[in-house]
């Protein structure tokens, strides 16, 4: 086996080798050339600094490094089944490692399932610690949301694209990678609602607004009882997206998520965010 930086591959063989690596996976997420050439876009994946693991022709396994101002993140990491438990793993995220030193990156993150005992165990043995637990959280779209809500209300203010990446820059909380404005900034065509309420209670939502699906969900809670800004904002949104599903990944288990919880959100699954100084 031996390891070789992923720019030596095309987007069609790592994308086959993701999928491969993947076919037992606990949350099924198939990839396609089109989605992993987004995902290396707008999480700044750097193909020069990630490895697959090599022997013959067959790719044994992959690792991806993103790279961001003296920052990494280990992500898309796998082995295909009938190779695991031979060290391959290791071997790839010590090239990860290698190459996050090479860009004198001084702290290394990553994200793994709630309940992935082969991957917790792996990065554990790497260095990393848990920082924290983050919700996955989907709604199915409603036609009927409640209408004391839209009582509370006293302005709603729609944003643009720039907008939204001003708000989001301004945030207090300390987002994970996939929410860092970084990413944000990346994805095209992002909306912004913000929401006043008669109360006083004031906060906004950003998210993307395809055809079928809201997904980059984020809501800041600036002024007000979190849980009720939460809901309200959420409850203008699904108002004017009442066909689509939605995603909001990576939320913490805190008053804004009982909000999310009043408009009809569930726990779909959860990750293990983890670090580790270099
Ligand atoms: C996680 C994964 C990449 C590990 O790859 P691997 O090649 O089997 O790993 P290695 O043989 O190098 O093992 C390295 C360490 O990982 C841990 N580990 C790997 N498999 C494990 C298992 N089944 N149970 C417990 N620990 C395990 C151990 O700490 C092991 O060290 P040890 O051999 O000294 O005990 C592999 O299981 C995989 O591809 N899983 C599916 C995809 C996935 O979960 N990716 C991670 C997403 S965050």
């Amino acid at each position: 086996m031996n390891l070789q930086p992923a720019d030596k591959f095309t987007y069609e063989q790592l994308t086959d080798a993701y999928n491969e690596t993947r076919v037992d996976y606990m949350v099924p997420m198939p990839m396609n050339v089109a989605r992993l050439m987004e995902y290396c876009r707008v999480y700044d994946v750097s193909l020069e600094h990630s490895c697959v693991a090599v022997e013959g022709d067959v790719a044994l396994g992959l690792g991806m490094l993103g790279v961001r101002q003296g920052r990494g993140w280990i992500t898309r990491l796998g082995v295909l089944p009938a190779g695991r438990r031979k060290g391959t793993g290791g071997a790839l995220m010590s090239c990860l490692l290698k190459g996050a030193q090479n860009e004198s990156l001084e702290m290394m993150w990553l994200e793994v399932i709630k309940g992935n005992k082969p991957a917790h165990q792996l990065f554990l043995k790497f260095g990393f610690k848990q920082t924290r637990e983050l919700i996955v959280a989907r709604r199915a779209p409603k036609a009927q949301l409640k209408e004391a809500v839209f009582d509370k209300v006293k302005r709603i203010t729609t944003l643009n694209h720039e907008d939204a990446i001003i708000l989001l820059s301004h945030r207090e909380e300390r987002p994970n990678w996939l929410n860092e404005t970084e990413s944000q900034q990346n994805v095209r065509n992002l909306s912004a609602l913000l929401v006043e309420l008669k109360n006083g209670g004031r906060g906004w939502v950003t998210y993307h607004a395809g055809l079928l699906q809201l997904t980059r969900l984020i809501v800041e809670v600036t002024i007000g009882d979190p849980t009720e800004v939460t809901e309200t904002i959420l409850t203008v949104l699904h108002q004017r997206h009442k066909r689509q599903d939605s995603i909001a990944e990576n939320l913490s288990e805190d008053a804004k998520w009982l909000g999310f919880q009043k408009v009809g959100y569930f726990d779909s699954f959860r990750r293990i965010e983890m670090n580790r100084p270099l």
